[in-house]
């Protein structure tokens, strides 16, 4: 009788999913037991506390008492619950480097991170080897320094070249993208910690982030915007993916049960865990039905709001076990799961060699008039403008940035090189608080005792605001051109140079000056080492090796997305009475970037690809082989110059005519050679997946891959083919999916 009544109490209880904590002598502790039954073992309240984030404190790896100062000022955590073995976890970002507090309080010791090259810069590189090795870097600092997950990469398409995160972010291209951060999660990964790929997705604007309504079409959802990150997930399989704070075609994406469910579980196949953006309470009971996970930041609201749904049946007990299986699933891959102990002490100085030869790899050569770079030793250089001094950046702002222990500028860089920088501008800069209009007289001055003049043009740009179609960001200030046309006029009247570095986050406008330099270089924002890593390529030691991942227009007017990208910052305080909520219509659907450039041959300042060496290049030999599953191409390359360098070997397709209108040629593979002495060949191999070429039918809601005779095209960029070679289809292939998003 007693056994009945007890069984019917507990049943009774279960039932209400509000199981009492088992004795605890045998507790299933996760790890010892399985997740199941882990799983069985929690409350409710347990379950929800897991789904919702928050703040921690952490002092020395484990949970600590709510001491402010203990913070290592990360991102945020998963929440333990000690009673099952289950740890908190420590969520940092960013994608240039660990984003943590560089001291604490009470503490001797300092915390800073390695700045490495931005996403952009990487991108640049087309050499996924760099991705890996950017990413090492940044997982290895994850781990010794008690964290779990770089939120990184950031991986949004540049729709648009005004998205003030830009620098964060790869390419315009899905395969440069996709492919790059893939590589990069792989290299972060590799450390026995996690990554975040971000922002899932069609973030690539920051006005009005937390609510803006991106309108996308489904062809250019599934060919541009998920295919970025499809090819993100098939590389790197990071371990998590953040949602976004946008709205997609009308839920928010962290609410959209056919993109976090139908698409990324189903279609695309993806086991590892979601988590929002930060963006706190929103409909948790729509995100919890969704499969977004892990709510960040998290508040006790939201755990009482899933509570309260499963017992008045509004969410299924299933699906907050589906979530909390997914969230276990992550919690045992971490090191805090493995009670790794963090050193604290990462190899910095090992790291910034790292971070100095990636950077190097990725600066695009855009200009050399007869032979200007390298340039030799032992010349005086007039070093003009503030970004060649303190005002030099390493990355762009927001979470973006790193704490890092240093920043070696251009100044610095080039006399660590063993450059004579002349003393007096550096006097001059050092003083200035902003950029220094120079005169006709100073100029000539200076082109008379120095040789050869460098000007630094700088921008910068970051998280919740877009930059704007103005002098001074997109374009020149009327102050920066004037002072160009004088150093360059001063210079070239005493048969002397100028070289223009640009040391941006995005696209600016070059058609009106790009005529005046004699060289033009484009580091971007290249991380701590930058100033040595530019040095390096500007005395030939490093031979430029760097290709754009995205196109620089002759104007921005040019620019499809230009008739929908706002210009009007209305903020992003997220605030749920607003009326008028935004929304940005992607018109242009797939016309982005090169695809709308090349296939309606619309002239650009420099394109997608481009990039110079000091050295040449021939290829050679392409053959093709077309598989059922997967397609192949070898192309031989050869330097055909002087100096030893590298190059980018990118192949495009075009697709033969169809009922779907097709861009005249698509990026599908690259590859990159190693370092090529002058008259050494490499071949290289690349292959990418048949059905990666096809064309998404919005009517009929299927991929199509149209019959035909396909050109495989070679090239150094989107417009300098080198080779090609056709590439039969004989049985075209459609195949119909499921979630409309
Ligand atoms: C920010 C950013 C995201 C970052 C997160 C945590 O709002 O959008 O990229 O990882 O919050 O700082």
């Amino acid at each position: 009788m007693k056994k009945a009544i007890l069984l019917t109490l507990f049943l009774s209880l279960v039932i209400a999913g509000e199981s009492k904590p088992v004795h605890k002598a045998n507790v299933p502790q996760l790890g010892k037991n399985s997740i199941d039954e882990v799983l069985k073992a929690m409350t409710l309240q347990e379950k929800a506390e897991l789904l919702v984030g928050g703040d921690y404190e952490v002092v020395n790896g484990k949970k600590g008492p709510v001491l402010p100062e203990a913070k290592i000022g990360a991102a945020g955590m998963t929440k333990a619950i000690p009673r099952l073995g289950i740890p908190c976890t420590v969520l940092t970002d960013g994608p240039a480097g660990v984003r943590i507090s560089p001291t604490r309080k009470g503490d001797s010791r300092t915390y800073y991170a390695t700045g490495n090259p931005i996403g952009t810069l990487v991108a640049s590189s087309w050499d996924t080897q760099c991705a890996r090795a950017v990413g090492r870097n940044m997982g290895n600092e994850v781990l010794e320094y008690g964290c779990d997950v770089l939120l990184a990469p950031g991986m949004c398409l540049h729709r648009n070249p005004l998205c003030g995160r830009n620098f964060e972010y790869f390419s315009e291209d899905p395969v440069l993208s996709g492919t790059m951060s893939g590589n990069e999660i792989l290299g972060v990964q590799s450390n026995g910690v996690g990554t975040s790929a971000k922002h899932f997705v069609c973030n690539n604007q920051e006005t009005f982030r937390y609510q803006n309504n991106s309108i996308v079409g489904q062809r250019a959802l599934r060919e541009l915007y998920l295919k970025n990150f499809e090819f993100a997930i098939r590389i790197g399989n990071p371990w998590t993916i953040m949602s976004s704070y946008n709205l997609l075609n009308g839920p928010c994406t962290q609410e959209s049960k056919p993109l976090l469910h139908d698409w990324l579980r189903g279609e695309a196949g993806y086991k590892g865990m979601v988590m929002t953006d930060w963006s706190g309470p929103r409909n948790t009971v729509n995100q919890v039905n969704a499969e977004n996970d892990l709510m960040e930041w998290g508040l006790d609201v939201q755990v009482q709001d899933i509570i309260n749904a499963v017992k008045d049946g509004k969410l299924s007990i299933d699906v907050v076990n589906r979530n909390v299986r997914n969230l276990l699933n992550y919690i045992v891959k971490t090191p805090h799961f493995r009670h790794y102990k963090a050193s604290d002490a990462p190899d910095l100085k090992a790291h910034a060699a790292v971070a100095r030869e990636m950077a190097a790899q990725g600066i695009i050569l855009l200009k050399n008039r007869e032979g200007t770079l390298p340039l030799v030793q032992g010349q005086k250089i007039a070093l003009f403008g503030i970004g060649s001094y303190k005002g030099f950046l390493a990355n762009g702002f927001g979470s973006g940035d790193v704490n890092k222990p240093y920043v070696v500028n251009i100044f610095k860089g080039l006399e660590n090189a063993g450059y004579q920088v002349d003393p007096d501008m550096a006097e001059l800069y050092e003083d200035a608080d902003a950029d220094i209009n120079i005169g006709p007289s100073y100029a000539r001055h200076r082109a008379s005792v120095d040789n050869v003049a460098i000007m630094t043009i700088r921008r910068n740009s970051g998280e919740g605001s877009d930059r704007r179609n103005e002098p001074g960001d997109w374009k020149l200030s009327p102050a920066e051109l004037n002072t160009m046309k004088n150093i360059a006029d001063a210079f070239h009247a005493q048969g002397k140079k100028l070289i223009v570095i640009l040391n941006i986050g995005g696209v600016i406008e070059t058609t009106s000056w790009k005529n005046i330099p004699d060289a033009i270089l484009l580091p971007w924002q290249p991380g701590e080492e930058g100033g040595n890593a530019i040095a390096n390529v500007i005395s030939g030691k490093v031979c430029p090796s760097g290709h754009l991942p995205m196109t620089f227009p002759l104007a921005y007017e040019d620019v499809p997305s230009s008739k929908n990208f706002p210009q009007n910052d209305n903020g992003g305080v997220f605030d749920k009475d607003k009326s008028t909520i935004g929304f940005t219509k992607y018109d242009e659907g797939i016309w982005v970037g090169y695809r709308y450039f090349d296939t309606f041959d619309k002239p650009v300042s420099y394109p997608f690809g481009y990039g110079l060496s000091y050295t040449t290049f021939s290829f050679s030999n392409l053959k093709v082989r077309y598989g059922r599953e997967v397609c192949k191409a070898v192309v031989t390359v050869t330097n055909t110059g002087k100096v030893a360098g590298k190059e980018v070997a990118q192949l495009y397709v075009s697709a033969p005519k169809g009922a779907l209108e097709k861009p005249k040629k698509e990026l599908r593979a690259f590859a990159k050679t190693r370092t090529l002495q002058p008259g050494e060949s490499q071949t290289l191999t690349m292959t990418f997946r048949t059905m990666d070429m096809a064309s998404f039918n919005e009517n009929t809601n299927s991929w199509v891959l149209d019959p035909g005779v396909y050109q495989v095209k070679a090239g150094q960029s989107v417009e300098d083919i080198k080779a090609t070679a056709p590439m039969k289809i004989s049985k075209g292939v459609q195949k119909k999916v499921l979630a409309v998003i």
